[in-house]
């Protein structure tokens, strides 16, 4: 998909909550991104002081950085995306009391506009599916070179080898031409494009709205049957 394609999602963008199969599982698009944002907050404790710099590749509506924000992090976030309908957004979501709305850059396909080793932390969320599978080196080398040295690179994806993933994806509209990719492929794609050190950790096996069932999700971890996963990759110094 171009960004021209994302431009027309742009302003109703709710994270695919028009399928009624997610709308059973969590009523806003907040509670999903938020099981990211916890598990991010966990790995990543000085996100909350305001010493770190994080990119989020392909922010769309700079959900993830808000979500963030909400919940206690004050890291200088930046996002960019190929689509300028998405950026469009980020403003106009961006509560008031967070501060200054983050940094926005427009991509050129995979390129950024950013220094070499500009970053501590960069995030891609729910975009690598979107992304053709020739031009995903490309994505995994950016990433890599707007990285610092010890940086860390956060890659969330929805997990192909859970059914019901593959039922909505399916019929998800802004997902019509996605093609699914599975944390193996992550791995392999990352370590071509740099020395990272990874682990994966698999999300979200329960419903994301309800609270008491997380240290469900956690203990389930290990288990490559979540809905979504993490690979995460330390970018050797
Ligand atoms: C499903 S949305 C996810 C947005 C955001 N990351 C989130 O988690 O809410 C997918 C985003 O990927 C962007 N995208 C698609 N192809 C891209 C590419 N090659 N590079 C960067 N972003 C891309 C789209 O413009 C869109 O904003």
């Amino acid at each position: 998909m171009s960004g021209a394609e994302f431009d027309r999602h742009a302003e109703a963008y709710d994270g695919g909550l028009d399928n009624p199969v997610k709308r059973m599982m969590g009523d806003s698009a907040d509670q999903f991104i938020g099981v990211k944002a916890r598990w991010l907050l966990r790995r990543e404790a000085a996100l909350r002081d305001g010493t770190l710099s994080l990119l989020d590749y392909g922010c769309g509506a700079g959900d993830l950085m808000r979500v963030l924000a909400d919940l206690g992090a004050r890291a200088r976030f930046t996002g960019c995306d190929v689509s300028e309908g998405m950026l469009a957004e980020v403003a106009k979501r961006w509560p008031s009391r967070h501060g200054a709305a983050p940094a926005l850059a427009a991509q050129q396909g995979a390129r950024t506009p950013f220094a070499d080793g500009q970053f501590d932390i960069a995030t891609i969320s729910a975009v690598l599916h979107h992304v053709p599978v020739a031009e995903r080196p490309a994505v995994y080398s950016e990433l890599a070179r707007v990285l610092k040295p010890g940086g860390r690179l956060y890659v969330f994806e929805h997990n192909p080898r859970n059914p019901l993933v593959r039922y909505v994806i399916a019929r998800t509209p802004i997902d019509e031409n996605a093609i699914l990719l599975d944390a193996r492929e992550v791995r392999s794609g990352l370590r071509q494009s740099a020395s990272y050190v990874l682990d994966t950790d698999y999300l979200m096996f329960m419903p994301p709205g309800i609270a008491f069932l997380r240290g469900v999700d956690r203990a389930l971890a290990w288990l490559p049957l979540g809905a979504q996963y993490v690979v995460a990759g330390r970018k050797s110094g």
